[in-house]
């Protein structure tokens, strides 16, 4: 379990208790700068707000959130405010700060330009062989070809790794990204054939490699696992192919999954691409009320569930769940036709949970009883390179979900290409990707990327703490694991645990390890190089989004120097400018939003059924340009920095969450009023969900609201979206036009409040002191 100071007291704290409780926390003593640091360090001068003005000296580690930049030297990039961030999130561990005025006033931090990275040489030259990109010379090459020739490229690339019915044209890609143009539109290998499940799986057979792992099951219980060869994963992806073919499922209907992380997930995405069926996957940790609402949004024909699982200790009813869902959509005017339920053979859950007894008998069909009996031989339905594969719904910053379309040929090169390129993937590599097929990372790098490459997956059941936070270095040891992929999240929460759990394995055979979801800070960074890949492995740190559905920024292993925190540069084909608020383009050192100047194979190609919904979210706000939602700052390297999202998402653990829906979440409760949500730094989820709730005329606030305000969230998105913070509110901060004020209630949720700025467009004014008051309350 992680270590961190439970966060209502973290924020209720004045600033020298907070570094006493964080240093406490963390058992580290400030440390003196290194030879190293003395060479590079540099000051940065930091304003401190009346209310934090007591004497500090600590490690940056112990220093956060209160401080506003004031000026900074230029190895440090442009100034800006940052807020909420520890200043440990930008610098290294070693830095400290060497004098407080112990009164508001100027603060000077030493820091160091960046962590010193201790890199074994050897064994980058060991991983440097099995890479595909040698050095930046080779990168900018492809690179520009990429975008100077895409047809060519990216044709090159399909006609050599991938099966084609039919070939795509010479001249196969074609886009529009402008709004003033008319649609807007991305098309790409026009003309060609193809089939993704059989270049995921009938081709390796096919080449003799049937007999190869294809995936690895790793049960939540370790000592629960096996192994299925691709022929074996071909076979049973065919045998769902019919059963699905049997009850009337063909190309173009869409079919939703909602599965906890067994085989017969990825099995069953794969059965749908098979046959030209749309696969919708709801992440097993939303409730009944999102699924209902994503299975009547794309009209699903089919429901595959599960009947339970074990996440650690805790059992999930799934079939309970899906069940609730499947009525709801029915009064909703959606039932659906056909439900194939996956009974969960682990002998830890209780037989009585998922027990279907209150389940209509012909309701459904058990997997095991309907499946086994099918032939395992199945057609291929050919596709064309734009027919849909798969939907996924995200949250944006306003509205419901939206179902991201991805189809065929552009996605499949794309993750395929990705895969091989970010992860130096060989065939038959041990590949371990620790997200969920429920989100788009499990889509891209689970069910199909590594698959077309060849590889070997291991699919996790479980969670990286149970039973013990060794858990994935023992798993890593076993299976001889040679890429490792996991979330920042994941990382910290690991380091938190403390080195002991990591000591006394063998991680010799990783040769990458990959990052993805949220910023990792470079605390996290180091100990991951360190201490888990013990300055051995690079570190693959790749930015990307459900819309770009595959890697667009991201440091290809050994082919040039890795910076803790950045991204670094686009891959083939990516062109990612910087915006200022006018839309204009930033050019060298800068900061803006981060937009995409021309489309990529797997580019989102709609949001499913709402075109119009499709090119506001995206086009409209920088008119001939794909805008990403994220900020970015660019050095004097031309090495990007993500510095997250811009708009009303919220990113915890690396699950996107619209602050519209938890408001709306909220004020289902008949005693909430009015809610505004908003982000704020967390720990070790990146960031939290703090709520402003107004609670309706009369009634009282209370302890037992609050737990039952979050129990409205997790009834109607999932427990992964539950507030943190429950901050009452007698009103909230708008503007005489009536919209809410986020900003200032941003820098509340921050302990900013000396920092609002200007507050002279509120309405009332005075709800800023309410608001203070009511925080910890
Ligand atoms: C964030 C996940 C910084 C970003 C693949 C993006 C990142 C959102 C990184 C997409 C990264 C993802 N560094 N931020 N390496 N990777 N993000 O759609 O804010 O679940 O917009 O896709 O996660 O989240 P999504």
């Amino acid at each position: 379990m992680s270590r961190c100071i439970p966060t209502k007291r973290l924020l209720s704290e004045s600033l020298s208790e907070r570094i006493q409780n964080q240093t406490t926390a963390r058992q580290t003593a400030p440390q003196p700068l290194g030879a190293t640091d003395r060479r590079r360090q540099f000051s940065d001068v930091y304003r401190i707000s009346k209310s934090d003005a007591r004497p500090v000296l600590g490690t940056l580690d112990t220093v956060r959130m209160t401080f506003v930049r004031t000026r900074i030297s230029a190895a440090a990039g442009p100034a800006r405010p940052f807020r909420g961030q520890t200043l440990s999130q930008r610098f290294s561990r070693s830095s400290r700060v060497i004098r407080s005025p112990g009164r508001a006033g100027n603060l000077t931090v030493t820091a160091s330009k960046s962590p010193p990275i201790h890199i074994d040489r050897q064994a980058y030259a060991a991983v440097a062989q099995s890479a595909f990109v040698k050095n930046m010379d080779e990168y900018r090459a492809m690179y520009d070809r990429s975008v100077k020739d895409p047809d060519g490229f990216w044709r090159d690339i399909a006609l050599e790794n991938f099966h084609w019915e039919t070939p795509p044209n010479e001249k196969h890609a074609s886009f529009n990204f402008d709004v003033r143009e008319g649609p807007i539109f991305s098309s790409w290998f026009e003309g060609g054939r193809t089939n993704v499940a059989y270049n995921a799986l009938d081709r390796h057979v096919q080449a003799g490699n049937g007999d190869r792992a294809c995936f690895i099951f790793e049960g939540n219980d370790p000592g629960r696992t096996y192994s299925l060869t691709y022929a074996q994963v071909l076979a049973e992806v065919s045998r769902v192919a019919n059963w699905l073919r049997s009850v009337g499922v063909g190309k173009g209907d869409t079919v939703a999954l909602y599965m906890p992380m067994v085989c017969e997930l990825p099995i069953a995405m794969l059965a749908c691409a098979r046959i030209g069926a749309i696969h919708s996957v709801v992440f097993g940790g939303f409730s009944a009320d999102a699924l209902a609402s994503r299975m009547v949004d794309c009209q699903s024909k089919v429901l595959i569930t599960s009947t339970a699982v074990m996440r650690g200790k805790k059992a999930i009813n799934l079939s309970h769940i899906a069940r609730e869902g499947l009525g709801i959509a029915a009064q909703q005017g959606h039932r659906v036709p056909n439900v194939l339920v996956h009974r969960n053979e682990d002998p830890a859950l209780d037989p009585a949970l998922g027990a279907l007894g209150d389940w209509e008998p012909d309701s459904y069909s058990i997997w095991q009883d309907v499946v086994p009996g099918q032939s395992d031989c199945s057609d291929v339905e050919w596709m064309d390179a734009e027919d849909p594969l798969f939907l996924l719904y995200t949250s944006g910053s306003t509205g419901k979900p939206k179902g991201v379309l991805h189809t065929t040929a552009g996605y499949m090169v794309y993750a395929a290409t990705t895969s091989k390129f970010s992860f130096a993937m060989q065939p038959g590599d041990v590949f371990w990707c620790t997200a969920d097929c429920g989100w788009i990372t499990g889509h891209s790098y689970l069910a199909y990327g590594p698959l077309i490459v060849g590889a070997t997956n291991v699919v996790f059941e479980g969670v990286p703490t149970y039973p013990t936070p060794s858990r994935c270095w023992e798993v890593i040891d076993q299976l001889k694991v040679k890429q490792f992929y996991t979330a920042p999240t994941a990382i910290r929460s690991l380091m938190r645990s403390g080195n002991e759990h990591v000591e006394g394995f063998d991680l010799s055979s990783l040769h990458i390890l990959g990052t993805v979801g949220e910023p990792i800070n470079p605390e996290a960074w180091k100990w991951y190089h360190e201490m888990v890949g013990k300055g051995r492995c690079p570190i693959v740190d790749t930015w990307w989004q459900t819309e770009t559905a595959g890697h667009m920024i991201v440091p290809l292993p050994t082919a040039w120097e890795e910076k803790p925190g950045s991204t670094s540069l686009p891959f083939f084909g990516v062109e990612p400018v910087l915006v200022n608020e006018k839309g204009e383009e930033l050019e060298g050192e800068a900061e803006g939003y981060l937009c995409i100047k021309s489309s990529w194979p797997s580019a989102i190609r709609s949001v499913y059924g709402d075109q119009d919904r499709f090119e506001t979210t995206y086009f409209a706000p920088f008119p001939g340009y794909y805008f990403s939602g994220d900020g970015a700052r660019r050095d004097q390297d031309g090495y990007i920095w993500i510095t997250g999202r811009v708009d009303d998402v919220i990113n915890v653990s690396g699950h996107r969450i619209g602050s519209a829906e938890v408001e709306s979440a909220l004020v289902a409760h008949d005693s909430c009023a009015e809610a505004a949500v908003v982000g704020y730094e967390h720990p070790v989820k990146g960031q939290g969900i703090w709520a402003f709730v107004t609670l309706v005329e009369g009634v009282e606030h209370s302890d037992d609201l609050k737990k039952e305000l979050v129990a409205e969230v997790r009834t109607q998105i999932g427990p992964f979206a539950s507030p943190d913070i429950i901050h009452w509110a007698p009103s909230l901060p708008k503007t005489r036009s009536g919209k809410i004020m986020r900003r200032v209630l941003r820098k509340i949720a921050s302990f900013e409040e000396e920092q609002l700025g200007d507050t002279s467009t509120l309405a009332d004014p005075s709800v800023v002191e309410m608001l203070i008051h009511f925080r910890g309350k």
